[in-house]
């Protein structure tokens, strides 16, 4: 399959529109990464979305939406959820809900849960390409399955091309994180992942602690397993001087290689940790070190996605700083 790639204009909209109701897939721009895409309702669309991705097959995926509207089809929205909506749609927020019977989405979707995860992305692209396909959207992000998130076009490709048909390029995505996904099922709000949205804002809006995700969840999100996050190479955490064979990801006062945020912004340190993993995997150096990245606000999913990371690595192809 050759992978076309058009520019997030109105054509190019059009055109994503066009393939994913006649059931085709579509890598596509959000402004937390890139997804790829699958009109929701279509059980063969999804199918060829896992396909891609080589992703397993009980994972469920997040379905994207215009509108509340759209979202009340699919779930039941109770006050804390119908509060946490209002603050932070449209935005990098997933809200794993109550799915509701009779809802439009494939049961691939939600991997035969009772639940569903809604999100209404702010990015204009994928606002108009819900919109004009009328339905809601399917999409994981747009790697294969264990590769890092995608947050520029080239990296779509770097791991799907020749794999989907089609790239819609909207340039860099702003966050550059995924969504934070929060679970509101009965028993109490839980945190199933660390995101765009800094944990203490939401629990501010929620007006209680959100509380960890338990190990029934993490088997029932598997997009939490342990390498999901990895990159190809071993990494160290909080690394102030770097071996020779790492490539070296600063952060604040420690330069290395490159760094997250020269000024010690975690915003910026968010939005660039992609960029720089995938730098890493392609600078020819062994293993990659990381600067120390404080652990309050984003910095929490930072090195969250960080010790994945490092957590994932087979301990004897492990390079202590020697
Ligand atoms: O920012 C994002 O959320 C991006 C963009 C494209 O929207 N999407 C994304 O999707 O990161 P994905 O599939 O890579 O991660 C979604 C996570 C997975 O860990 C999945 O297991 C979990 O959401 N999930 C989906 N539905 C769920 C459900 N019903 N219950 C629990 N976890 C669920
Ligand atoms: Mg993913």
């Amino acid at each position: 399959m050759k992978t076309r790639l058009l520019p997030a204009d109105e054509a190019g909209i059009a055109e994503t529109v066009k393939v994913l109701a006649e059931g085709g897939i579509v890598a596509l721009p959000t402004e937390t990464v890139y997804g790829l895409a699958a009109d929701a309702a279509n059980g063969q669309a999804v199918a060829a979305v896992y396909a891609a991705k080589g992703r397993p097959g009980f994972n469920p995926l997040i379905v994207h939406v215009a509108d509340r509207a759209m979202a009340e089809r699919c779930a039941r929205f109770d006050p804390l959820a119908d509060r946490l909506a209002s603050a932070f749609w449209p935005g990098p927020l997933t809200l794993v809900l109550p799915l509701k019977p009779g809802a439009p989405v494939s049961a691939l979707v939600t991997a035969g849960l009772p639940t569903i995860a809604l999100r209404m992305p702010a990015s204009p692209a994928m606002q108009a390409v819900i919109r004009g396909l009328g339905r809601g959207v399917a999409a994981p992000s747009a790697n294969a399955s264990g590769r890092l998130s995608p947050t520029r076009a080239s990296h779509v490709l770097e791991s799907l091309d020749g794999r989907v048909p089609l790239v819609l390029d909207g340039g860099p995505c702003g966050h550059g994180l995924e969504s934070s996904i929060v679970a509101i099922t009965g028993g109490g709000p839980r945190l199933l992942r660390q995101g765009a949205i800094a944990a203490e804002d939401l629990e501010r809006i929620a007006g209680q602690p959100l509380l960890p995700a338990s190990e029934g969840e993490k088997v029932a999100a598997p997009g939490m397993l342990l390498r999901h996050y990895a990159p190809r190479l071993p990494l160290r955490l909080d690394v102030v001087t770097a071996g020779p064979h790492e490539h070296h990801l600063g952060f604040g006062p420690v330069a290395g290689d490159e760094s997250l945020s020269a000024s010690g912004d975690l915003a910026e340190a968010a939005a660039r940790l992609f960029d720089a993993l995938h730098h890493a995997e392609r600078s020819g150096k062994a293993a990659i070190a990381v600067a120390p990245v404080p652990r309050h606000g984003l910095g929490l999913a930072i090195n969250d996605r960080l010790a994945r990371a490092a957590r994932g690595l087979d301990p004897a192809g492990f390079i202590d700083g020697k």
